[in-house]
């Protein structure tokens, strides 16, 4: 039998057990934290960019010219950064996938789909700016003409088809926890496009990129702050889920995509993007140590006993990553749909995770 408490405490089932419960009670209780914050992690819709202002306007006078110049300035990107670019763009077109997990954490979710909790709207708003990304890279490698725009819409279906699993159980901690490290390593990514771009002499793109960049970088805040409420109100829980996501790794969102034609497509991507430095082994070992950092692990006191051996092992991790970052080793060619099935060479360089 549902109990009253059951009823209120984010939908919570008779069969979700104590643990559960406790930390739906837990994320309840930031939701004033969220609702006082919204406002800045957030940015109003009148004042946010949208992908138009960066692209050239095809209802102006002129618009052959902006068009022109446009792919003028496109068509001479290396095929390793266009690899990379689709990649960080197909990632963001699954934003269903990612909407779809952030409202199965318990007690984070949006029960009506136009909910007024702080939770929701947060949902909702980041949502909304996220959908941007992909609207944007998708518009931007499409007026380029520089791309297979068929394979990589193939790319997309698949991905969205094939679904993406966080490894987070619908844990709210454990969702936090990936969504700090994810936002984190979408900002590392896309800023390193850009400065490619930058290199190649295409400033409109790496601009596209600082920008997708920075709504990255203030996602992170949030999902961080949320994280570190938390860790003030359940340190032990906060640990052991922090310990937990980072034995399980940290599945990239991507990791499902294909494109019909050719196996291991998330691996080959990868291993460009570390190729180019875009993604690193080196940045999974660097962000695990932001956010011990961040959530001042190494300081926690009166953890439980099995937090306290999880707190030692977080502690030790970043650098016990860093180690086999560069160690392992790996060569060989990788060829792409995406760009009319070109080869690119692949220095001996160490895997992305
Ligand atoms: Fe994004
Ligand atoms: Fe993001």
């Amino acid at each position: 039998m549902q109990t009253d408490e059951t009823k209120t405490v984010g939908a919570m089932t008779p069969q979700d057990s104590s643990q559960a419960l406790a930390q739906a009670r837990v994320i309840q209780s930031i939701e004033p934290f969220v609702n006082e914050h919204l406002g800045t992690l957030l940015k109003p819709v009148g004042e946010s960019w949208q992908p138009t202002d960066w692209l050239p306007d095809l209802a102006a006078e002129g618009w052959q010219e902006q068009l022109h110049d446009f792919r003028a300035r496109a068509r001479d990107l290396p095929d390793e950064l266009l690899v990379v670019l689709v990649g960080d763009m197909v990632t963001e077109e699954a934003l269903p996938s990612y909407q779809t997990s952030l409202n199965r954490f318990r007690g984070v979710g949006d029960p009506t789909g136009a909910s007024d909790s702080p939770w929701a709207r947060w949902s909702r708003g980041w949502t909304a700016e996220e959908n941007r990304h992909g609207d944007l890279l998708n518009r931007y490698l499409y007026l380029s003409g520089r791309v297979d725009m068929r394979a990589i819409e193939t790319t997309i279906h698949h991905l969205i088809s094939n679904g993406f699993d966080p490894h987070t159980a619908n844990d709210p901690y454990c969702g936090f926890v990936y969504t700090s490290f994810q936002e984190r390593a979408t900002k590392i990514s896309h800023r390193n496009v850009g400065d490619l771009a930058k290199r190649a002499g295409e400033e409109r793109l790496h601009h596209i990129c600082d920008q997708i960049a920075a709504d990255e970088a203030r996602h992170e805040r949030a999902y961080k702050l949320f994280m570190g409420q938390v860790f003030e109100r359940d340190p032990s829980g906060a640990v052991l889920a922090f310990a937990q996501m980072m034995k399980t790794k940290i599945a990239m969102p991507a990791l499902l995509m294909e494109d019909g034609k050719r196996a291991g497509l998330f691996a080959r991507f990868s291993r460009v993007a570390q190729k180019v430095g875009v993604y690193t082994a080196t940045d999974y070992a660097s962000i695990i140590g932001a956010l011990v950092a961040e959530w001042k692990i190494g300081g926690l006191k009166g953890l439980s006993g099995a937090a306290a051996d999880e707190q030692e092992f977080l502690c030790g991790l970043s650098a016990r990553y860093q180690k086999l970052a560069e160690r392992v080793k790996f060569n060989g060619p990788e060829t792409f749909s995406w760009i009319y099935d070109r080869e690119i060479q692949l220095a001996s360089v160490a895997p992305a995770f």
